[in-house]
C-alpha cells in the first residue's frame, strides 16, 4: 500500500510539473546552422560541435523516438518530446521498427527496442549458429544479439585473434528480421590475426570470434571461441596481393566512358597464375614464364583487356633498338622466342606464356606490353597483325633477373644455349634492317 501511494505521488508530481512537450529550456537548442545533429539510441540528437541536445527537427523526422532528450519520449499524438507519464496501456512507438525478436518499450523515457525474452527461452548454445558473410574483401560474422543475451553472453565482448582496438569493428545489424551483432575483418594476410592457408586454387582466411560471459558473480558458461573461414578463389589479383614482393607493375589506362583504371602486369611461375615470381627470385633461362595482366574496377560485361604487343629488352628502355617482339597484334610474334597467347581480349585478365630467355651476357630481362581496354561491342580477340600500339594503348613493364644454368651450359645445356643463340640470331636480321 505504501509503495502504491509513493508511486501515485511521484506520478502526480510529474503531471503537476512540466508535463507535456519539451520546451527547450533545460537544454538549449542548437542553432540550425551549426547543429549537424545525428540520432542515436545512446545520445539522442546531439550536435557534432557541442554536446547540447537538439529537440527533434526535420533532421530527426525519420527516427523521432530517438531524438528526445533524456527523460522525454516521443509522443506521436502531440508530435513532440513529452515527459507525460506513460501508462502500461499506451501504445509504444519505436522508430525504426523493432525486429521480429524484439519488443518496443519505454526505457529512460525513450521508446527502445529490447529483446523479447520469450523468443529464446528454451534455446541452448547449439542454436547460436553464427552466420559468416564472405564479401570481396571483408569477412563478417554475425550472431543473434538476443540469443546471446538470453544465454548469458555479452555481445560487447566480441574479439578476434588480435584483440587490439583497431580490430574491434563491431556493429548492430538486422539479418532476416532478427537483431544481430556483427564483427568484421579484412580478408587479408596479417589482418587482425587471420590464419592464412592456400593451395593452388584457393586461399582461406580463418579467424576466431571470442565471446565472453556477461559480468555476473557466477561463471556458469565457458567463453565461446568460434572459428570462421572465408575461402576465396585465387585470381591473379588475390595471388598478387597474397605475395608482398611480387614482380609486378601497374599503369593507369582509360577507355571511352570509363575513367582511369589501373592495369597490372605480373610474372608467375605456374600455369594457374597463382604463384607470383618474387623480386628476389632468379628465373632459370629456358623455364616457362607466365605473364598475367589484369585490371579491376571495370565493367567486365562491356570491356575486355587486350594486349596489343609485348616485347623484351636487355635494358630498361622500351625503345631499345634490338628489342625482341613476343606478341604483335594480340598474337604470338613467333620471331624466335616461343610464346603462347592463352587468353587475350576475352575478359579482365590476359594470360601469356613465354619461355624465358636472356640476351647474351645479360642477366636482366625487361618485358613491356602495350595494353588497352577494348569495347566488347567490337572485336577484342584474335590477331590484328597490322595494328601497332596506338594512342589508346598504355605501356606496362616488368623486370626479371635471369640465370643461365652454368653447370649445364658449360656441359652443353641445349635449352639454355639454344635460347641465347635464338635471341642472338634474331638480333642479326633486325640489325641488318636497321642499318
Ligand atoms: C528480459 O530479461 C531481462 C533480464 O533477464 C530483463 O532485464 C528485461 O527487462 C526482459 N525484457 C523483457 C521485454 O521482458
Ligand atoms: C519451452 O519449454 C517448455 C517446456 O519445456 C514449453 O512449455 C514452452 O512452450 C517452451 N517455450 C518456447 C518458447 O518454445
Ligand atoms: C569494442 O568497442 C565498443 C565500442 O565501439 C565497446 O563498447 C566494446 O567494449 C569494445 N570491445 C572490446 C572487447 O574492447
Ligand atoms: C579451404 O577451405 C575449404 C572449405 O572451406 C577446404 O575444402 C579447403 O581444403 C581449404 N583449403 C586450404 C588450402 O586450407
Ligand atoms: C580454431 O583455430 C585455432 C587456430 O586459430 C585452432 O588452434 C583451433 O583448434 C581451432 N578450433 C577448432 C574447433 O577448429
Ligand atoms: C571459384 O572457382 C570455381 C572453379 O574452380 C568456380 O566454379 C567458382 O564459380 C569460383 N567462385 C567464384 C566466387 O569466383
Ligand atoms: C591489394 O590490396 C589493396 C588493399 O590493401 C588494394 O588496394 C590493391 O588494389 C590490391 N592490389 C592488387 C594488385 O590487387
Ligand atoms: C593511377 O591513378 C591513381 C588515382 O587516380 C593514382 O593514385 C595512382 O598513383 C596512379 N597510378 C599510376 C601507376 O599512375
Amino acid at each position: 500500500m505504501k509503495f502504491l501511494c509513493m508511486f501515485l505521488l511521484a506520478a502526480l508530481l510529474k503531471e503537476a510539473g512540466a508535463a507535456g512537450c519539451y520546451a527547450g529550456t533545460d537544454h538549449p537548442m542548437c542553432s540550425a546552422s551549426t547543429c549537424a545533429g545525428y540520432c542515436t539510441a545512446d545520445n539522442g540528437c546531439s550536435c557534432n560541435d557541442d554536446v547540447t541536445l537538439c529537440v527533434p527537427t526535420t533532421q530527426c523526422t525519420t527516427a523521432p523516438a530517438l531524438c528526445c532528450p533524456e527523460g522525454f519520449h516521443w509522443d506521436p499524438s502531440s508530435s513532440c518530446c513529452s515527459d507525460k507519464v506513460v501508462s502500461p496501456t499506451d501504445v509504444v512507438h519505436c522508430s525504426p521498427l523493432c525486429s521480429s525478436d524484439e519488443v518496443c518499450v519505454y526505457k529512460s523515457g525513450v521508446a527502445t527496442c529490447v529483446c523479447d525474452n520469450s523468443t529464446y527461452r528454451n534455446k541452448t548454445i547449439a542454436d547460436l549458429a553464427p552466420s559468416v558473410t564472405c564479401d570481396s574483401s571483408v569477412m563478417i560474422v554475425s550472431v543473434s544479439k538476443c540469443l546471446l543475451d538470453a544465454l548469458g553472453y555479452d555481445y560487447s565482448s566480441f574479439q578476434l585473434n588480435d584483440k587490439s582496438d583497431s580490430c574491434n569493428v563491431t556493429y548492430s545489424d538486422v539479418i532476416n528480421n532478427k537483431r544481430v551483432h556483427s564483427i568484421e575483418v579484412l580478408a587479408r594476410t596479417g589482418s587482425c590475426g587471420n590464419v592464412v592457408s592456400s593451395d593452388s586454387s584457393k586461399v582461406n582466411y580463418t579467424n576466431t570470434l571470442h565471446i565472453g560471459n556477461k559480468n555476473s558473480p557466477f561463471v556458469t558458461k565457458n567463453p565461446i571461441n568460434y572459428n570462421f573461414t572465408c575461402s576465396y578463389n585465387l585470381t591473379m589479383q588475390t595471388s598478387l596481393n597474397f605475395s608482398a614482393n611480387a614482380v609486378s607493375s601497374s599503369v593507369n589506362i582509360t577507355a571511352d566512358g570509363v575513367g582511369s583504371v589501373p592495369v597490372t602486369m605480373a610474372a608467375y611461375k605456374d600455369q594457374g597464375y597463382t604463384i607470383p615470381i618474387q623480386d628476389t627470385d632468379t628465373v632459370i633461362v629456358g623455364s616457362d614464364l607466365y605473364l598475367g595482366l589484369f585490371t579491376q574496377f571495370v565493367d567486365g560485361e562491356k570491356f575486355a583487356l587486350r594486349v596489343e604487343q609485348c616485347f623484351a629488352s636487355p635494358i630498361n628502355d622500351p625503345n631499345y633498338v634490338n628489342k625482341v617482339p613476343l606478341v604483335t597484334g594480340g598474337c604470338p610474334a613467333n620471331q624466335g622466342v616461343y610464346t603462347e597467347v592463352n587468353v587475350n581480349g576475352a575478359g579482365l585478365e590476359a594470360r601469356i606464356k613465354i619461355s624465358s630467355f636472356t640476351f647474351q651476357d645479360q642477366t636482366k630481362l625487361f618485358i613491356f606490353c602495350d595494353v588497352r581496354l577494348c569495347d566488347k561491342t567490337g572485336t577484342c580477340t584474335g590477331c590484328n597483325v597490322g595494328r601497332a600500339a596506338g594512342a589508346d594503348t598504355s605501356q606496362v613493364g616488368i623486370s626479371l633477373s635471369l640465370e643461365g644454368d652454368n653447370s649445364y651450359s658449360s656441359s652443353g645445356s641445349h635449352r639454355a644455349v639454344s635460347w641465347a643463340v635464338l635471341a642472338a640470331s634474331l638480333l642479326g636480321p633486325l640489325c641488318t634492317k636497321l642499318f
